[in-house]
């Protein structure tokens, strides 16, 4: 049966691409990574933590029976992200797509910040993804390979702002800008630029950091979004999926909301004015009425 958590795009949609997924050992990244195995794309996953990666990589590769590279690089540090990109190019001989989806991230009263937990969060978002972007990017041109595309995974406060995140907001804000700069600057060279802003979806990551135990109860998700529920990791994989297969060739400078218009909710005054039950519309009404 078709539902939201089924496959969208037919099965070799991705059939000789070689896709980079940054941060693709755990949660999103991982999600991602399998649909694209499981579409014929090749991918290579990195992050930190090589153990981590060495583990999804045979987990995917045996689920799927794609090909699955891990490569420890840590994004902050360019000399690491270069030496990623050549291993790609040596091991499959190019590389297509690029996700820059590795992030860092935890709530707390900025005040409570200092200068280097400030800098960790932009030196991983926004400067990782800089440094990859540059790397890819400059190599394509330098190729003249046509036909390739940058994802970037950013969230729906990096339009809007949220207090309590403020060094995530920042960089993600720069991630956006560079998702539309780069758009316009670098279609003359072949290369598409989008992203994708997702709501919540349940990760360790995530929730660990940004809904920790203490406040879940309180603060649960669920209650902010108006369809009701968080989002399905295959939904963000298809969505993902068709924006970097051929199928998005015209999709360039776009960013896709895919939260089920959770940020919209909060930002429509009278939205809270669903908590008013039928019985009480009915006082109200006559009320209002009476005003002549
Ligand atoms: C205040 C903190 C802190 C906290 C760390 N720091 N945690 N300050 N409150 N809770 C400070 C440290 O004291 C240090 O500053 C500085 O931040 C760097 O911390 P390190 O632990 O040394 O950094 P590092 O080992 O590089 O780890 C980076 C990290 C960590 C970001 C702090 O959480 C991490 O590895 N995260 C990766 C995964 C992740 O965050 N995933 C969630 C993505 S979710 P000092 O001054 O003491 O040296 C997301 C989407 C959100 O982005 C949208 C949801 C809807
Ligand atoms: P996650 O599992 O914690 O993913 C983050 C990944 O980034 C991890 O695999 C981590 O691996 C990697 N990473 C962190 N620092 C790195 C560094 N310096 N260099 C290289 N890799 C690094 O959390 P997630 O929820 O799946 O997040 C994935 C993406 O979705 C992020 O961009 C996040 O901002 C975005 N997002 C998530 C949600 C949500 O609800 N889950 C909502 C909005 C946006 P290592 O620890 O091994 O390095």
């Amino acid at each position: 049966m078709m539902n939201y958590a089924g496959q969208m795009l037919r099965d070799e949609a991705l059939a000789n691409k070689v896709v980079v997924v940054t941060g693709g050992g755990s949660g999103l990244g991982k999600s991602m990574t399998r649909y694209f195995l499981q579409l014929g794309a090749k991918v290579a996953i990195t992050s930190r933590n090589l153990d981590k990666l060495e583990g999804t990589a045979q987990e995917l590769s045996e689920e799927t029976g794609g090909t699955c590279l891990p490569l420890a690089c840590d994004v902050r540090h360019v000399d690491q992200v270069e030496s990623m990109h050549q291993q790609v190019l040596d091991t499959f001989g190019k590389v297509d797509i690029l996700i820059n989806n590795a992030a860092g991230n935890f709530i707390a009263p900025t005040e409570r910040l200092s200068s280097n937990a400030f800098d960790t969060i932009l030196d991983i978002v926004l400067k990782g993804t800089k440094n990859c972007t540059l790397t890819f990017g400059k190599h394509w041109i330098k190729t003249k390979q046509k036909n390739t595309t940058v994802l970037n995974i950013v969230t729906t406060y990096a339009f809007t702002g949220s207090g309590y995140v403020v060094p995530s907001a920042c960089a993600k804000a720069g991630v956006l800008a560079m998702t539309r700069s780069l758009a316009v600057e670098w279609a003359k060279y072949g290369m598409r630029f989008n992203a994708i802003a997702p709501g919540p979806f349940p990760t360790k990551g995530a929730w660990d950091r940004l809904l920790p135990a203490p406040i879940k109860k309180k603060f649960d998700p669920k209650k902010r979004i108006p369809l009701g529920r968080v989002g399905d990791h295959q939904e963000l994989a298809n969505l993902a999926a068709y924006m970097i297969s051929d199928f998005g060739a015209y999709l360039n400078g776009e960013v896709i909301t895919l939260d089920g218009g959770e940020w919209l909710k909060g930002a429509g005054q009278f939205n809270n004015l669903e908590q008013v039950t039928n019985t009480m519309w009915n006082v109200l009404e006559l009320a209002i009425r009476r005003k002549k």
